[in-house]
């Protein structure tokens, strides 16, 4: 079978690790040259020189993804190389407010909006007109089940998942004509740095699992499998969705 992205140019943000990391990684395996996204250069060269199996190629990028020129460059940068870029995968984010609500401030609301929602409007609106003049492209946001119900201590960071959410439908619902699919993924937990906070501990990860009907903690290449199938042709007829992936946290 021929690899399922042979040929894409991808932009992941938030790639240096994480879930970000196996998705770029994955679509390397699958024959995407992928633009992979995170403050430090350095890093992003780590990443890029670790081995995997695949035609494709991860390209460093330093980007943050809060800053307008950051993001104008990216993309530049992208075009500049591969004249287009195909697949846009919404992945950065970051949660600097876990506190009651009365104590949430302006600078943090404006923060966590500017970096886990403005990024993706702003990505989406530099890829998507190149997108639509070719007629294909897939766009995906990573969510999180945190923006389909409140966390405790977690407003502005399911707020901004909430609203990327309505993002992924509206984009999706006036760029369908145009062959511009647009989904997200909202992962419940999954293992990395971000969400250490919540496995790594004295039973912290039995009180999870005593909540999940599949008793492992998700790990990044769970996410990665769906990102490829939405990223792909072989998500064809998929767009405006929202893939729950929580080992059926949710579900109770
Ligand atoms: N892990 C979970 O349980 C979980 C659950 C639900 C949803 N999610 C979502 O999944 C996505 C990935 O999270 P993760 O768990 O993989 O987090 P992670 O391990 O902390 O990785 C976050 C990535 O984003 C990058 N990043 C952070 N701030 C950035 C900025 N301002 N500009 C550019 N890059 C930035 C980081 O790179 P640098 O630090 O090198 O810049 C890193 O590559 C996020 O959208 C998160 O909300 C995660």
């Amino acid at each position: 079978m021929k690899p399922a992205l042979e040929n894409q140019v991808a932009i992941v943000t938030g790639s240096s690790r994480g879930i970000g990391k196996a998705i770029a990684r994955t679509f390397a395996r699958e024959g995407a040259s992928v633009i992979i996204c995170g403050r430090k250069q350095e890093t992003l060269e780590q990443v890029a020189a670790e081995p995997f199996d695949g035609p494709g190629a991860l390209i460093p990028h330093a980007c943050h993804v809060g800053r307008a020129d950051d993001l104008k460059r990216l993309v530049e940068a992208a075009h500049q190389r591969f004249g287009r870029v195909d697949v846009l995968v919404n992945n950065a984010a970051t949660n600097i407010a876990q506190e009651p609500v009365l104590k949430v401030d302006e600078g943090k609301f404006d923060k966590m909006v500017e970096v886990n929602l403005k990024s993706a409007f702003r990505l989406i609106q530099a890829v998507a007109p190149g997108m639509c003049d070719r007629g294909r492209g897939s766009i995906i946001n990573i969510a999180s089940i945190a923006g389909l119900r409140p966390q405790y201590h977690g407003m502005l960071y399911s707020m901004t998942k909430a609203a990327l959410i309505m993002m992924t439908k509206s984009y999706a619902f006036e760029l369908g004509p145009k062959g511009v699919r647009v989904n997200a993924i909202a992962p419940g937990l999954i293992q990395t740095a971000l969400s250490e906070y919540y496995w790594n501990g004295e039973g912290k990860l039995d009180a999870i699992l005593a909540q999940q009907p599949l008793q492992h903690l998700g790990q990044p290449a769970e996410i990665a499998e769906t990102a490829l199938l939405l990223a792909s042709d072989r998500g064809s007829y998929i767009t405006g969705q929202t893939f729950v992936i929580d080992g059926g946290r949710l579900l109770p």
